[in-house]
Formats: C-alpha cells, structure tokens, sequence
C-alpha cells in the first residue's frame, strides 16, 4: 500500500514557496550523494510559479538535468511545448535542460521511442519526479486511449513512451511523449502539485481505488513503494 501524506496550504503562494523549497532540498541531497540531480518536472500550469521560486535558489546548477515528464509533439518554442518553458527558466541558470521532443513529427510512436533513447543516458532512477493531476486523473501524458496499457504495463526499462490521448485533452489536443509508470515508480522522490477541491476529490478516490483505478494517477500511485507527497491548496 502506498504511503501517501497530503500537504495543505492556505493558497497558491504557499504552495510554491513549499514545493521550490522541497525540490531545492532534493538537488542538494542528489548532488551531495552522487556529484548531480536529474530530475523530472510536471508540465501544465500549476507548479510553474513553484519553478519561478526554484529557479531564484543558489544551487550548483551545472550539476542539475531536468527534463520534461511529459511532452507535447509540438515544435520547439510552442506555446504548448513543456520543455520551452522549462528551458526559458532553468537554461539561463546553467541547467541541462533536455529537448525529448526536439521537433515535431507525425509518428508519435517513433517520438517515444527516441525520447527513451535519450533517457537511457541519463543517470537512473530520477532524483524526483515532479507530476501534475488532470481533472479527469490523467498524470505526465499517461491517459486513457490505446497508449494506455503499455504506458501502465510495458517493459520495466522503458522510461518514455509515445501516447494519443483518447479523447484528446481540450488544454492541448496533440500526441505526447511521457514518463513510463515504471519510470516514475522508480522515482527516488516522488512528488505531485495541485490545486482545487476537484483534482483532490478525483486522486483521493484513484487512491481509494487502487490498482483498479480507472484513472491514470491512480494506477501509478498503486504501483508506488516509497512514500509520496501531494502538495495540495484551495
Ligand atoms: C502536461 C502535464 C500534465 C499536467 C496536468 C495538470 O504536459 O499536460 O504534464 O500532466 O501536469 O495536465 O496541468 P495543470 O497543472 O495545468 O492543471
């Protein structure tokens, strides 16, 4: 059963001064055990003003890889693309800050494929894996469709995987490129930012659920053996 301790804040602000902070500490600890921090970020908008406080810390950033958990085949510089907004914050600090979909394609499968090969070079497991919640339970890009199953239930050393939503999510209807369960599973800290009363009324019962769940946070959450820490405000 999983370990999961939810974190409350009285509003956003505090919210991203704690998960700034909490990441801050990972990179340290990371760098300080093993000389580096790889880490994977949430896309979407939620902890983007966490990362705004994250990105003001005094950390030896050159030592520091981040990559997207998730993202868009959208061309580099999209409004949509994950790694985009990541970079504009964290490559001008001296951050690694990896492209897993350096341009757009039409073969998503194959988007997968090439973003795995570029996980597989990267010191593993993740120091953290920072993941977002959909209000319909999707978390990184693992959501219902016919990506699904192997998104949940693929080999163990698959990091990245290529996906098509089904339905296609409103917020950014395009195919994506995402953490694998496995991957984040084997996350040495593993952590989620969201807010409203919705989203956690939805993970609370995927929690319930377990690995029955029909959401996607849900599924992975069972699968989960360390603890985890859902930041969470109104
Ligand atoms: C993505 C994200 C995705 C996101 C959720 C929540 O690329 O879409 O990684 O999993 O975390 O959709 O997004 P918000 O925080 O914007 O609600």
């Amino acid at each position: 059963m999983t370990e999961i301790e939810w974190w409350d804040y009285d509003d956003a602000g505090e919210l991203a001064e704690a998960i700034a902070g909490d990441i801050q500490f990972v990179i340290e600890s990371a760098i300080d055990a093993r000389g580096s921090a790889v880490i994977a970020l949430a896309g979407g908008k939620t902890p983007f003003p966490a990362y705004e406080k994250l990105a003001q810390a005094k950390l030896d950033w050159k030592r520091v890889t981040i990559v997207p958990g998730d993202e868009r085949i959208v061309p580099l510089g999209d409004p949509l693309s994950n790694v985009t907004q990541l970079g504009k914050l964290f490559i001008p600090k001296g951050a690694r800050v990896i492209p897993i979909v350096p341009k757009q394609t039409e073969d998503y499968k194959a988007a997968g494929r090439s973003a795995d090969a570029l996980m597989q070079d990267l010191h593993w497991p993740l120091d953290l894996c920072l993941l977002g919640v959909g209000g319909d339970g999707h978390t990184a890009s693992i959501f219902p469709g016919p990506d699904f199953d192997e998104a949940l239930n693929g080999p163990k050393e698959r990091r990245m995987l290529g996906v098509m939503p089904d339905p296609l999510p409103p917020e950014a209807p395009v195919a994506r490129v995402s953490l694998s369960r496995a991957a984040i599973a084997s996350a040495r800290a593993l952590m989620i930012a969201v807010t409203g009363q919705a989203k956690r009324d939805v993970i609370e019962k995927a929690i319930d659920q377990g690995p029955s769940s029909p959401y996607p946070i849900g599924r992975v959450l069972a699968d989960v053996e360390l603890p985890v820490d859902i930041h969470w405000a109104p």
